[in-house]
């Protein structure tokens, strides 16, 4: 990648651009909760990490349940010294490679088909959007537990604990606001070696996508945990 990009801030728009420019996932299977996270969100996951917390620019990163690429690409397009991204959906992790290419980023990053359980090593950031555990229970616990495995820093997207219509009209006009951990996710992180540094509330939205979904889109809060490791 460009050594420019390492050195000038990138505007956040021109961040959700890059995201919207990626072939998003061609078969979403409801098993895994493969939706995709959306550019405005996933911008405001690596804006935040970039620019407020220093954990992208010139770090290694891995992206746990990469999907088609977007967060790690994402960070290997602000200035990642390198990026490794893994996903059990060959698909996905196809169509990451090629979004890799389509962006010219192939040199600093990677794509890996297989389970999170199978990783090992050492990573400066992790960024993920684990399954919630809507479909199969507590899924994001491993993440969870991979992530504080493997890296120093995390970024992971976890279900707001309740639905709360006001906070989804407040979110829609803005970026973020910053919360309580929920007690529970917040025990379980310390237990397993880490603290939540802050939690941000935000408004995702998402299209029809399962034969489940009624509506045309759904808007629902997700909470970004910022967690470092102890
Ligand atoms: C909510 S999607 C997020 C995808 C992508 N990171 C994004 O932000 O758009 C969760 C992803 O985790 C993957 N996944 C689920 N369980 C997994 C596991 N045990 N190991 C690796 N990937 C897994 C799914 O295939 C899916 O792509």
């Amino acid at each position: 990648m460009g050594e420019s990009n390492q050195r000038r801030i990138i505007r956040k728009l021109d961040l959700e651009l890059f995201i919207a420019s990626l072939t998003p996932q061609p078969t979403p299977q409801a098993h895994l909760e493969q939706y995709t996270t959306s550019e405005a969100i996933a911008a405001n996951m690596l804006y935040l990490a970039t620019y407020t917390n220093g954990d992208i620019i010139g770090k290694s990163i891995i992206d746990l349940g990469c999907g088609t690429g977007r967060l790690g690409l994402g960070a290997a397009f602000l200035g990642a010294k390198n990026v490794v991204g893994v996903d059990v959906d060959r698909l996905a992790v196809k169509t990451a490679y090629e979004n890799s290419e389509k962006t010219f980023l192939t040199e600093n990053t990677e794509w890996i088909n297989g389970d999170i359980a199978s990783i090992s090593g050492k990573f400066d950031t992790v960024l993920q959007n684990p399954p919630f555990g809507v479909q199969t229970r507590e899924a994001d616990r491993a993440f969870l537990l991979k992530a504080l495995e493997v890296g120093s820093s995390v970024y992971s997207f976890h279900n707001h604990p309740e639905v709360d219509l006001k906070l989804v009209k407040l979110l829609k006009n803005q970026d973020f606001i910053q919360v309580s951990p929920s007690p529970f996710l917040e025990q379980f992180i310390s237990k397993h070696g880490g603290y939540v540094k802050a939690v941000y509330s935000m408004c995702m939205t998402i299209p029809k996508l399962f034969s489940f979904h009624k509506k045309m889109k759904y808007d629902f809060i997700i909470d970004l945990y910022v967690i470092k490791k102890l």
